[in-house]
This record gives C-alpha cells, sequence and structure tokens, in this order.
C-alpha cells in the first residue's frame, strides 16, 4: 500500500511538473489564452454572448441541422453539428473549427468514450453535446480550458468517473459557471467542481441515482452558496442506509437537505435558554409516499428539572434522559410536542403520568421509555387505548411502585395482557421490597380472602330465587282466590292475623 501510495506521488510531481513546465509549443498557445481567463466577460461576438447571458450555452435545435454534411459553421465563432459518431465528429471538426471557434453544439452524438483532453476542445468557451448517446467522460480538461458553459444534457450517461483514480475531469475549468447534466443517468456527483472557489450553477435534474450524500459535501463545501442548483425543484437524490437510520434506498427532493440548516436556528430557540440541545433532520420514509423531514431532538443529560417547550416544528423524537424532570404536564400543554411520537425519558424524577392524559402523544406513540424515574403508580386507563394498537412499545423498567390489592387486581393482570407492548414489564417493581410486580400475590396485599366474596354471590343469588317464588306463590294464591272463592293450601291454614281484618 505505501510503496503504491509513493509510486503515485511520484507520477503526481511528474504530472505537476509537466503542467507547470509545459512543451514550448504548448506555453504558446496557452498564452494566447492567458490574457483572457475569463473568457465569459470577453466581448468578441454578439450572438453567442447573449446565450450565455440566459444562462444557456450555445444551443441549436434539430431543424437547423446541416443537410449536405455532418457540422457546418453558424456564425464565426459557432459550430452545430448533428447526428455523428466518434469518427465522424472528429474528421468534421477538423475541417470546421477556426482558432476563431468558440461555441460547439453537437447534437446527438454516439460516443463511447469522450475523451475530453483532446486539444479541439482547448479554444471553447461552450461547450455542449447533447441529446445523443456518450458513454462516458474520459480524460482531463486542459489546464486553462476556457469553457464557461458546458452541457452535456441527455445522453446516457452513466459516470463521469474517470477510470484512472485521481484524475478528476473538471478539476481544471476554472472559468465553468454552467454544467447541465441534466436528464442522464450518472451515479457520481462531480465533487472536483465546488472545490474551485467560483460560483456555479448546475443541472443535476433526471439523474436520480446520485447519492444525496455527496449532494450535502457540495452543499457543505465552499458555505454552499457558491454552488446553484438549476432546476432544483426537479432534482432528487438516494438516500442510502447508511445515511440516516431508514430502511430503504429512497429517492428524495434534494430541497430536502437543506433543512437541516434552518432547524439549527430554531433548535437555539428550545426553551429554557441556553441548555444547547442538538436538532437533527431525518427523512422519514413512508411507503408508496414522498419522504418527508422530521426532527429529532437530544436533551439529554442537560440538568434540566423540567422538560424543555418550544421544540422545532416537526419534532417527533425527544430524547430527555438523565435529567432531572419531574413532571410529564408540558407534554399535553405545549402545543410543539403535538407531533411526538418518540419520547426518551429515562432517568429522570417523574412521578406520574397522569399528566398525559388527553395529549396527542398518548394516542400517537411509537415508543414511550420512562425507565429509572419515581413512578408511584401505573394508571391503566391512560395507556389502555394507544397499548391495544399495534405499533406503540413502552418501556417501564426500574420504577418501584406502590403496590396494594389494586396493583393486584388491575395492574398485573394490565401489564401480562399487554405483555408485548411493555416490552420490559417484568422489571416493574413494587416497593417495600415486594418484588416484581407481576409476582405480585394475593395474599401479600389483599386482606379480604377471595372464597368469601364468592360466597356472598351465592347467597344473593338463592334470596333472589327464594323471592321470585314467593311472588309467583302469592299471585297464584291470589288468582285461585278470584276466579274458585277459596284460599289453596298452605294459605288457608294460616291463622288469622289482626291486620286481615283491616285489608277486608
Ligand atoms: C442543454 O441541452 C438541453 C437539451 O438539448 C437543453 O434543453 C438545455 O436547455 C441545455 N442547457 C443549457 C444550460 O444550455
Ligand atoms: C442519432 O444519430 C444516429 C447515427 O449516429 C442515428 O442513427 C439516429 O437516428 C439519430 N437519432 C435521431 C433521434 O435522429
Ligand atoms: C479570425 O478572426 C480574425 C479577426 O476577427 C480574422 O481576421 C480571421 O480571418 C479569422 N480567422 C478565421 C480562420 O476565420
Ligand atoms: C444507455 O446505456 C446503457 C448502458 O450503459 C445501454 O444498455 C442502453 O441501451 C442505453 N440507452 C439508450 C437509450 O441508448
Ligand atoms: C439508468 O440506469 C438504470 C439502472 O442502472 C436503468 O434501469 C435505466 O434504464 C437507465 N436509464 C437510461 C435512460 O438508460
Ligand atoms: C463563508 O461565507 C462567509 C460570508 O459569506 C465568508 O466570510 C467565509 O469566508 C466563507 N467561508 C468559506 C469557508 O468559504
Ligand atoms: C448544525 O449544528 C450541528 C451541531 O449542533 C453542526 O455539527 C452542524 O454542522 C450544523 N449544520 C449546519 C448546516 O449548520
Ligand atoms: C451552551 O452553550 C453556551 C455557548 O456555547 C454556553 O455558554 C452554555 O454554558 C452552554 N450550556 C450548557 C447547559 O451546556
Ligand atoms: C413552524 O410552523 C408554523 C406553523 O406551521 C410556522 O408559522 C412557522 O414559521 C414555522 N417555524 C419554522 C422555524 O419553520
Ligand atoms: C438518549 O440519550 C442518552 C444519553 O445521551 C443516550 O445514552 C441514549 O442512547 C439516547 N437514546 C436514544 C434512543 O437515542
Ligand atoms: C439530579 O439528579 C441526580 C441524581 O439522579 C442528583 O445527583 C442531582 O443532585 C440532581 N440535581 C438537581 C439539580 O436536583
Amino acid at each position: 500500500m505505501r510503496t503504491a501510495g509513493r509510486v503515485r506521488l511520484v507520477v503526481w510531481v511528474a504530472i505537476a511538473y509537466l503542467m507547470a513546465f509545459p512543451p514550448l509549443t504548448e506555453t504558446r498557445m496557452e498564452e494566447s489564452m492567458e490574457p483572457h481567463p475569463t473568457s465569459t466577460e470577453k466581448p468578441e461576438t454578439e450572438a453567442p454572448r447573449i446565450e450565455l447571458k440566459m444562462g444557456k450555452c450555445f444551443h441549436m435545435s434539430r431543424e437547423h441541422c446541416p443537410t449536405d454534411q455532418r457540422c457546418k459553421r453558424v456564425d464565426p465563432v459557432s459550430v452545430f453539428c448533428c447526428d455523428v459518431d466518434s469518427f465522424r465528429l472528429r474528421e468534421a471538426l477538423a475541417i470546421t473549427m477556426t482558432q476563431n471557434t468558440t461555441n460547439l453544439h453537437v447534437l446527438n452524438a454516439t460516443i463511447k468514450e469522450l475523451d475530453v483532453s483532446q486539444s479541439t476542445f482547448r479554444r471553447l468557451t461552450s461547450m455542449a453535446l447533447t441529446d445523443g448517446n456518450i458513454g462516458k467522460i474520459v480524460g482531463q480538461f486542459p489546464k486553462y480550458s476556457s469553457i464557461a458553459c458546458l452541457n452535456i444534457s441527455n445522453n446516457n450517461l452513466s459516470s463521469i468517473t474517470p477510470q484512472p483514480p485521481g484524475q478528476r475531469p473538471f478539476a481544471y475549468l476554472f472559468t465553468l459557471s454552467i454544467l447541465d447534466a441534466s436528464a442522464n443517468n450518472l451515479t457520481e456527483f462531480p465533487l472536483s467542481l465546488v472545490q474551485s472557489n467560483r460560483k456555479i450553477h448546475v443541472d443535476l435534474s433526471g439523474n436520480n441515482y446520485l447519492p444525496c450524500k455527496h449532494f450535502q459535501k457540495a452543499m457543505e463545501a465552499n458555505n454552499g452558496s457558491l454552488l446553484q442548483f438549476l432546476n432544483h425543484e426537479n432534482t432528487y437524490c438516494a438516500l442510502d442506509l447508511r445515511f440516516n437510520w431508514f430502511q430503504n434506498v429512497q429517492i428524495v427532493q434534494i430541497d430536502h437537505l437543506q433543512v437541516q440548516k434552518d432547524l439549527n436556528k430554531s433548535c437555539q430557540d428550545i426553551k429554557p435558554a441556553n441548555i444547547n440541545c442538538t436538532c437533527t433532520t431525518m427523512l422519514e420514509l413512508v411507503l408508496h409516499r414522498e419522504a418527508t423531514y422530521v426532527v429529532a431532538v437530544d436533551c439529554s443529560q442537560r440538568g434540566l428539572t423540567q422538560l424543555p417547550t418550544g421544540l422545532p416544528n416537526n419534532t417527533v423524537n425527544l430524547n430527555v434522559s438523565y435529567n432531572n424532570i419531574t413532571s410529564l404536564q408540558a407534554i399535553a400543554d405545549d402545543a410543539s410536542y403535538d407531533h411526538l411520537r418518540w419520547l426518551i425519558a429515562d432517568h429522570n424524577d417523574i412521578g406520574s403520568i397522569v399528566e398525559l392524559e388527553g395529549s396527542k402523544f398518548i394516542d400517537n406513540f411509537r415508543l414511550f421509555s420512562i425507565t429509572h424515574n419515581k413512578l408511584r403508580s401505573i394508571h391503566p386507563y391512560v395507556l389502555s387505548n394507544r397499548l391495544e394498537t399495534a405499533g406503540a412499545t413502552m418501556l417501564i423498567a426500574e420504577n418501584h411502585i406502590h403496590c396494594d390489592c389494586n396493583t393486584e387486581k388491575v395492574v398485573k393482570p394490565w401489564l401480562l395482557e399487554h405483555n408485548t407492548a411493555l416490552l420490559d414489564y417484568k422489571d416493574l417493581w413494587c416497593d417495600n421490597n415486594m418484588g416484581p410486580v407481576v409476582e405480585l400475590k394475593e395474599f401479600q396485599v389483599c386482606h379480604t380472602p377471595r372464597d368469601w366474596t364468592d360466597y356472598i354471590y351465592y347467597i344473593i343469588g338463592l334470596e333472589a330465587l327464594v323471592l321470585a317464588l314467593l311472588i309467583s306463590k302469592v299471585s297464584y294464591d291470589y288468582w285461585v282466590f278470584k276466579t274458585a272463592g277459596y284460599l289453596p293450601w298452605p294459605a288457608n291454614k294460616m291463622p288469622r292475623l289482626p291486620c286481615d281484618w283491616l285489608c277486608e
């Protein structure tokens, strides 16, 4: 590895030497270029200048294609070619291009490897090879190349990474201000372009396999302000799984990548002031929907005694672990918690979850972790609605709740019933060293034995039955007395009571 590196270094030194001291013939040509390094400003001719000012390279449409030959000179400085392959292009350019030619447009070139280092292109300020089929770009534009506008749009180009590693086709395009590489199939971002210190407009729309991390790198380099994406609303990049904690490769619109900058600002608005929470954007990928950006806020280990408020818009994830927070009230009261779905509040002093009743969080959460806190009780009615639907997880380990008969009768069965959502339900403890709640025994906490209460139900049932029999017997007696005029047994054997006189 090390010797290979040294060999490469030697090669680089040689290249650097050749560039610093080029052969004499070349020097002469370059000198003629040097007085005009910023050729965009050269007021040589009118027509192509105007086109550059509109942000376009020299460009002709198909109806102007030359009919008799492959290339034609459309004005003293511009050449236009149509439907050529590599050989025909070289041949035709040798005839049509002059020392004065600065603009070239080749429509529908079929070229397997376009070598941009050839001297034909040396004097161009506007170079366009569009709407054709170019396999790849090889070589490197010559040093002091004066190209200001380069259009390689719509060529089914799959990569502009040069073959020998380290060679960058655009490295010497110091005057380039517009690159249109749209409608291709590029998988590599021409990062060397943005390492220069000049303003450049790049159109990379219609290349859906460019990695997002390349865009991010380009946006971060040079403050990002020197690089402007033309057609950015139609420019997408491929987000891979190492970029964030999401599963699939996804195509996202590049404007989403700019969001982090604005977010850093609103992150400082979190109250209390100066707690320096960190905020990160995440792209939330929902199947069959465009990815949207959401925010994760980390306020852990900040010595907080209450929940932070004024979270950035779209905060879905909040980590407030290792603080001294005592209450969850802000989640119900502060509207910036409305989108929250992941809350990590481990290692705090929270005493109760009843404050969450009626909050949006309690209806929507995916993960609610409140381990190592000071919960005194668990209120199943607050949580049941959410835990009974799929996709919600709650962690409650290492809380020491007060255990009584109600805990044994209500909380323990509830824990067991929701054991898939309450992953650590076995580690919810009773205070006073009574062990885990799920192992709580009736006799430890309930003083009225169960069989006695069962017995009460039998007595009540029996009494109800006797009463029903009594009522029907009396009704029957009454009916017989009314229709037949006598009282059936045993009513007729009953002694007369003083009150009977009154009744009659
Ligand atoms: C590049 O060529 C394409 C296709 O011909 C054209 O639509 C586009 O306007 C050109 N872009 C520039 C910057 O000249
Ligand atoms: C492009 O050029 C090739 C020849 O190089 C030709 O066969 C093809 O028809 C041309 N495409 C169009 C759209 O004219
Ligand atoms: C180049 O331009 C100069 C001056 O504009 C002119 O004298 C010369 O003839 C041109 N050369 C060619 C080959 O057209
Ligand atoms: C685009 O390039 C691929 C190979 O890179 C080739 O198989 C395919 O035919 C090309 N598409 C067109 C429309 O020329
Ligand atoms: C671009 O590349 C992808 C996969 O590499 C391929 O499926 C697609 O057909 C290509 N597009 C064009 C226009 O060649
Ligand atoms: C970033 O931009 C500021 C002002 O726009 C400038 O002062 C600073 O030097 C730039 N930083 C870099 C690395 O270009
Ligand atoms: C945002 O802030 C983080 C640190 O909190 C920093 O690493 C990052 O570079 C900042 N991003 C931008 C775009 O300012
Ligand atoms: C937050 O950052 C500011 C400035 O960098 C610093 O003064 C302050 O002490 C930090 N606060 C905490 C809680 O770390
Ligand atoms: C947050 O959202 C509100 C309402 O949608 C909007 O008025 C506000 O400007 C947003 N704040 C930021 C920093 O984007
Ligand atoms: C929350 O923050 C703590 C302390 O910084 C960290 O150990 C923990 O991994 C974080 N949890 C998540 C889910 O990010
Ligand atoms: C926060 O809690 C830790 C232990 O959990 C304790 O050592 C510390 O004194 C508490 N800080 C405050 C300000 O209460």
